[in-house]
């Protein structure tokens, strides 16, 4: 395995569209992974044996969880969440432990329980499975990562036990006829993916504010939604930590001047996608704005962006005021995208 990023820029600089390996064919070029996350007749997201609600669902099926996703996700009602308390709570309470990482996945935690009223009993148990889940994920072992999936649907379980009625976790789980199964796998895909990607997101963004001080500075000075969220969309664009998605072709398909069969097994990498000098050139959150991957593209597109951005403000604006951000070394890249120690210091003001 090698940093995704550094894998991306590789194949760039040879000028790779499609990379073909014994077990899949991977997709680092922008037009082609745009073209094929826009045409789900010809590429299922059916590539899984497990359960994953909408993630793995296709035409209509998919499009009818979507419709009921949306009433937990939609940018209205997630906008109403007071997301900046829990940075806030976060941050006050940080004075003993400024590590970067640390008060990322402690904030994504809180947010997330905050979100879903899940109780403060399973705070540690969360942050313990972020943690391994991390490790198994770096480590490509399957048991391992298996074994860690079976952990979190405890979790779950007893998050389920435990939340109070009327919580969004109580209506998802009272309001639809779902089956206990699917209401763990669309748990698993807002939470397990939310607590490891909002911390990685965090991490990436830090590190990028550390090494642009007018940029850092002028997020300090406030900016408006709009403008945190093209900022945080072109940073994350540039250092993508949420590395790839996969499809299987449902036909022969035609792409990038190759013919894939039948059956094949595509993954989409994004980090890469989004890092392709034919569609890029240097740093514009606006002239980047309409071909930026970072949330995906078509009908997978992120529903849980409105939310991610959200909290990503809030722990900015709440971040930014208390500490000044200082590059500190090389750090640690995650070969599983972004950082798995994000060299950064913390100064105080
Ligand atoms: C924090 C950073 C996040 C990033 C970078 C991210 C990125 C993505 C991407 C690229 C996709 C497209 C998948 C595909 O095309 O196969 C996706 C799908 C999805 N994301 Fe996110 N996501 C994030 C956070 C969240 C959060 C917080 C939630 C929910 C609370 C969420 C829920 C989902 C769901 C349910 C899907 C599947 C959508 C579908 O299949 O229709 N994501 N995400």
């Amino acid at each position: 395995m090698t940093d995704p990023r550094a894998f991306g820029d590789h194949q760039h600089s040879l000028g790779t569209q499609l990379v073909h390996t014994d077990a899949e064919v991977i997709v680092v070029g922008h037009a082609a992974a745009r073209e094929i996350a826009l045409d789900p007749a010809s590429y299922s997201s059916g590539v899984s044996a497990h359960l994953q609600l909408p993630n793995g669902l296709d035409g209509e099926e998919h499009a009818r969880f979507r419709t009921l996703l949306d009433i937990y996700l939609n940018a209205e009602v997630v906008a109403e969440m007071d997301f900046r308390s829990v940075a806030r709570d976060v941050l006050d309470r940080a004075a003993d432990s400024l590590d970067a990482d640390r008060l990322a996945a402690l904030f994504s935690v809180r947010a997330m329980r905050h979100w879903l009223s899940w109780p403060e009993s399973l705070e540690d148990r969360l942050l313990d499975w972020v943690a391994e889940n991390a490790r198994a994920a770096r480590s490509g072992d399957r048991a391992w990562t298996a074994r860690v999936a079976a952990e979190y649907d405890e979790i779950i379980t007893a998050a389920l036990e435990a939340t109070p009625e009327g919580s969004v976790t109580w209506h998802l789980a009272h309001d639809h006829g779902l089956e206990h199964a699917e209401i763990v796998s669309i748990l698993r895909n807002w939470t397990a993916g939310d607590l490891g990607s909002m911390a990685k997101c965090i991490g990436v963004i830090v590190r990028a504010l550390a090494d642009n001080v007018p940029l850092q500075e002028r997020l300090r000075g406030g900016v408006s939604h709009m403008e945190f969220v093209a900022i945080a969309d072109e940073l994350l664009r540039l250092d993508d930590p949420f590395v790839s998605n996969r499809r299987v072709t449902t036909c022969p398909a035609h792409v990038a001047g190759e013919e894939l069969d039948a059956g094949t097994r595509v993954r989409l990498h994004w980090t890469a996608a989004n890092r392709d000098p034919h569609t890029f050139r240097g740093f514009d959150p606006e002239g980047h704005a309409a071909d930026n991957l970072v949330w995906g593209v078509g009908a997978h597109y992120c529903p849980g962006k409105p939310l991610s951005m959200y909290e990503l403000h809030a722990f900015f604006a709440e971040l930014l005021p208390r500490f000044d951000l200082v590059p500190s070394g090389d750090g640690e890249r995650d070969l599983a995208g972004g950082w798995a120690r994000t060299p950064v210091v913390l100064r105080a003001r």
